[in-house]
């Protein structure tokens, strides 16, 4: 039976550790929708092409967890066409058999509007700034946190499918949590939907 989790928030929030989680725990199958704009912003040339012709090649590149290819994919996501072209491989992603986890940005508001649950996991832009220094280990915190908080305008800012939770979505801040405990919060929140 499809089961789809929406997990959306801002860049470095713990989407992806809580989605991996999530996906290992109940068996479900994990996208991160945030590696196909990188890979789109990445591939250079025109980006509504890119995102038309993106291949598996295109999604093993091991430059996509940088910070340039975060920042790249931030700017190609404001082009509607370049979203549309990533629409149906996003859906048909959330509609497999034996259920699906899809971490982004407009996953529970855009993507899959009917999914069955859908977490919006925040964090303060400071907080966010240093797991993604720490983790990276590229330029200086202070660098590290004005690139989250403009992410977090261009990607809150645009017109077409901004960062917004779903009205349906419940708020997992994580600012004060270990990763273990946000992890434990999101398994207890789908437990309690399947059972
Ligand atoms: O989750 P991430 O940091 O890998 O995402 C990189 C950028 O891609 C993010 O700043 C905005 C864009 N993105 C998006 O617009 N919609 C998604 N569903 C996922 C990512």
């Amino acid at each position: 039976m499809p089961f789809t989790i929406a997990i959306d928030g801002p860049a470095a929030a713990g989407k992806g550790t809580i989605s991996r989680a999530l996906a290992q725990e109940f068996g479900f199958a994990h996208l991160d929708t945030g590696l196909l704009y990188r890979a789109v912003g990445m591939k250079g040339g025109d980006p509504v092409q890119a995102a038309q012709s993106l291949s598996p090649d295109d999604l093993a590149r091991p430059d996509l967890r940088s910070l340039a290819a975060g920042v790249a994919a931030s700017r190609v996501a404001t082009i509607p066409q370049v979203r549309a072209a990533l629409v149906a491989f996003q859906r048909d992603f959330a509609a497999r058999e034996g259920g699906a986890v899809l971490d982004g940005r407009d996953i529970g508001t855009v993507i899959c509007p009917e999914a069955d649950v859908k977490i919006f996991v925040t964090a303060s832009a400071e907080v966010r700034a240093a797991r993604r220094f720490a983790e990276t280990g590229e330029g200086t915190f202070a660098e590290v946190l004005e690139q989250v908080r403009a992410r977090d305008a261009r990607d809150m800012g645009r017109a077409y499918a901004p960062l917004r939770p779903a009205e349906d979505a419940m708020i997992l801040d994580t600012t004060d949590l270990s990763i273990d405990a946000a992890v434990a919060k999101a398994c207890a929140l789908i437990a309690a939907r399947l059972t």
